[in-house]
């Protein structure tokens, strides 16, 4: 695993967004796992900056998002589809058809999860997955105990995520359940960029580095990947042991 500290959550969206375009331009036809949540936003618009001032090509880029909430249409706006047009994929040049996320409102829900996961696989599989952290270790919706077999499946929500994602709902209504890629999907990318920031994630990132590998910290699994780059904030870092003694690599000026 290889660990960066960034200062803040301005270094944390530039230099995920730095990954992300590095594969890009090295293989303009990349297969992206995406993630939705708080955390990648600041990734997004350093994204759709790239495009625009750099040119950042994503004609050719397919992507296959973690996750969608069972029950809500893309055209809700608290749906990750929504999300993602809103944040990204309105503002590039990526091809409607190549985009893809889970319909959560498919019936039924099983058939939607196996074609999915068909579906990523006859695109050639994920080059790079970019990851969130719940602050209860989950990845993609995985919560704990999830098996690390599983693939992409429907999963019923803790009431902690629930609580999380509350601020997405204004009517306090979140679904109970989400469409999510499973460990295994997510363990097949062939390479993992995880973000995090922020307190409360401080304990799930020192436990999913550097505690044991264990269905009840899901993202602990990342250990046993080949090839996964970490980047994290000082305040997500906290908790860090191994790392205690590392300066921040990327600082603002002055
Ligand atoms: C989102 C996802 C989740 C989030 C996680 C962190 O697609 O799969 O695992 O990455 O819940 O969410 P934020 O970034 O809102 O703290």
């Amino acid at each position: 695993m290889k660990l960066t500290i960034v200062e803040d959550y301005q270094w944390l969206s530039v230099v995920g967004a730095q990954m992300v375009a590095e594969q890009v331009r090295r293989q303009p036809g990349s297969v992206l796992g995406l993630a939705t949540g708080g955390t990648p936003v600041g990734m997004y618009a350093e994204l759709v900056r790239m495009y625009k001032e750099q040119g950042l090509d994503f004609s050719q880029v397919i992507t296959f998002n973690l996750d969608e909430y069972v029950g809500l249409a893309s055209s809700d706006p608290a749906s990750y589809n929504w999300y993602m047009w809103h944040h990204l994929f309105s503002h590039i040049n990526i091809p409607l058809e190549n985009v893809h996320l889970p319909n959560g409102i498919a019936v039924p829900v099983q058939d939607e999860c196996r074609c999915y996961e068909q579906a990523i696989t006859r695109a050639g599989g994920i080059d790079l997955q970019v990851l969130g952290i719940g602050s209860n270790g989950h990845i993609g919706f995985n919560e704990p105990g999830t098996p690390f077999e599983s693939e992409t499946q429907v999963i019923c929500l803790t009431e902690e995520t629930r609580r999380a994602n509350a601020r997405y709902f204004p009517d306090g209504n979140v679904p109970t359940h989400a469409i999510s890629m499973g460990i295994k999907s997510i363990l097949k990318a062939k390479r993992i960029l995880l973000l995090a920031g922020g307190p409360d994630k401080a304990a799930a990132i020192e436990q999913a580095l550097e505690g044991p590998v264990t269905v009840e910290l899901p993202a602990s699994v990342l250990q046993l990947h080949p090839d996964v780059t970490v980047v994290v904030d000082t305040a997500a870092a906290a908790g860090l042991t191994k790392a205690g003694s590392e300066k921040p690599t990327h600082q603002a000026a002055g």
